[in-house]
C-alpha cells in the first residue's frame, strides 16, 4: 500500500510483502527491539542475542565480529527457506546493510527498511535508565542517529524494495493478538486442557516453575490441603496451597520448612512463600531465620507454652508428600 502524506507530498510506502527480509534501522534505545517484539520470536535476529549467545554479554562490543557470523548464518538458513525475517541491529552503516541486501536479493526475497522515526533526543535519555553494561555513550547515539537519518534519501537505490518508516505501520495487532491467543490457551478456552490450578502457581512463581510443578494428590501433609513439590535433580521442595491466607479468603502457598524453634524438631513447618525468591531463600539457606515460619508443633516460637512431648516429633513427612 502506498499512500501519500498530505503535508510534504511525498509517498509514503507501508508495504512489507510476507516473505520479507526486514531490516530495522535505528540507534540504539530508538526502539527497535521493542518493535521487533511485534513479531513471532523466531522471526527475529537480535544482533545483542547473538553477541550474549557467544559471549554471555550483550553488550560485549569484543564479541560483534562473532555475533555478525553466527547472525547471518541463520539468516542464510532462513532466506534459503523464504522465511520472513527481521534483523534487530543498528544497521546504520552502509556496508551492514549491502550484505543484508546481497542475502535477500540471493535469494529472491524482498529487502524491507524500517527506519525508527524516534527523535535523537529521546534515545539518548533512553539510555540513563539502562544498566551500565547495556548502556550506549550518548556520542555514539547521536552519530548513529545521523547516519540513519543520512541514509534515508539513498536507501531505495541501495537495493530494498520498500522503504518504510515505523510510525506509520500498524503493528499493535500482531502484538496483542498473540498476547490473546496465548492467554486463551491458559484458560483453556481454545478447546486445550489449559494451565487450571497453574495458574496460580504461575502468577506466584512464574514461568520457570511451571515444567517442575507436580501436584502430590492425597497428601495428607498440609493437613488436607493440596500438597505440590518442585523437584529437579537432587533438590526437592514441598509445598502447601492454602485457601484462605490470613482469613481473607485469598489463595497462597506454604512452604515445607525446617523447625524455627528446635533444631532437633522434624514436625512439619510452613512459610509463606511469596515468590520465586522464598523459593530460593528457602535452598540457598536464607530462609531459616524467617519471622513467619510455623512449626504444626511448635507454632512460630513466640508461644513459649506451646512445647510439645517428644514422641510427637518423628513425622516421616517428606516421604508422604511422594
Ligand atoms: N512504543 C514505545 N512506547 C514506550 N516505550 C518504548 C517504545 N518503544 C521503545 N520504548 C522504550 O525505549 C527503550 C529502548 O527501546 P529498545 O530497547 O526497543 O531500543 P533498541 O532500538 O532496541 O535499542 P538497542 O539498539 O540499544 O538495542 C525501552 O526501554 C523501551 O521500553
Ligand atoms: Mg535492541
Ligand atoms: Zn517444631
Amino acid at each position: 500500500m502506498t499512500r501519500t502524506f498530505t503535508a510534504t507530498l511525498q509517498p509514503l510506502d507501508t508495504t512489507i510483502p510476507d516473505p520479507a527480509l526486514i531490516v530495522l534501522i535505528g540507534a540504539a534505545g530508538s526502539g527497535k527491539s521493542t518493535f521487533a517484539a511485534t513479531w513471532n520470536p523466531s522471526q527475529v535476529l537480535e544482533l545483542d542475542a547473538f553477541r550474549a549467545m557467544v559471549s554471555d554479554e550483550a553488550g560485549d562490543q569484543q564479541a560483534t565480529a562473532d555475533a555478525v557470523a553466527a547472525l547471518r548464518t541463520v539468516l542464510e538458513a532462513r532466506l534459503t527457506r523464504k522465511k520472513t525475517t527481521v534483523v534487530d541491529a543498528t544497521n546504520c552503516e552502509r556496508a551492514v546493510r549491502a550484505g543484508l541486501v546481497q542475502a535477500a536479493r540471493r535469494h529472491g526475497v524482498p529487502a524491507v527498511a524500517v527506519l525508527m522515526g524516534t527523535p535523537v533526543s529521546l534515545c539518548v535519555i533512553r539510555q540513563t535508565a539502562r544498566t551500565p553494561d547495556r548502556a550506549v555513550p550518548a556520542d555514539t547515539v547521536r552519530a548513529q542517529h545521523t547516519a540513519a537519518t543520512t541514509a534515508f534519501p539513498g536507501l531505495r537505490g541501495e537495493g530494498f524494495d520498500h522503504v518504510v518508516f515505523a510510525d506509520q505501520l500498524h503493528r499493535l495487532e500482531p502484538l496483542l493478538q498473540r498476547a490473546s491467543d496465548t492467554r486463551r490457551a491458559d484458560l483453556g478456552w481454545d478447546g486445550n486442557p489449559g494451565l487450571g490450578s497453574l495458574l496460580l502457581v504461575r502468577r506466584v512463581f512464574g514461568d520457570a516453575v511451571l515444567p517442575l510443578w507436580r501436584w502430590a494428590e492425597g497428601s495428607t501433609l498440609a493437613g488436607g490441603d493440596r500438597v505440590a513439590e518442585i523437584t529437579l535433580g537432587a533438590d526437592r521442595l514441598i509445598l502447601a496451597l492454602r485457601e484462605n491466607v490470613d482469613g481473607q479468603g485469598d489463595y497462597g502457598f506454604d512452604l515445607l520448612t525446617a523447625c524455627p524453634v528446635d533444631d532437633e524438631c522434624t514436625a512439619p513447618a510452613w512459610a509463606p512463600a511469596h515468590s520465586v525468591t522464598t523459593l530460593l531463600d528457602a535452598l540457598t539457606g536464607h530462609l531459616a531465620n524467617a519471622p513467619d515460619i510455623v512449626c504444626t508443633v511448635h507454632g512460630d516460637g513466640d508461644d513459649q507454652e506451646a512445647d510439645a512431648p517428644e514422641d510427637d516429633l518423628q513425622v516421616p513427612y517428606a516421604d508422604e508428600a511422594a
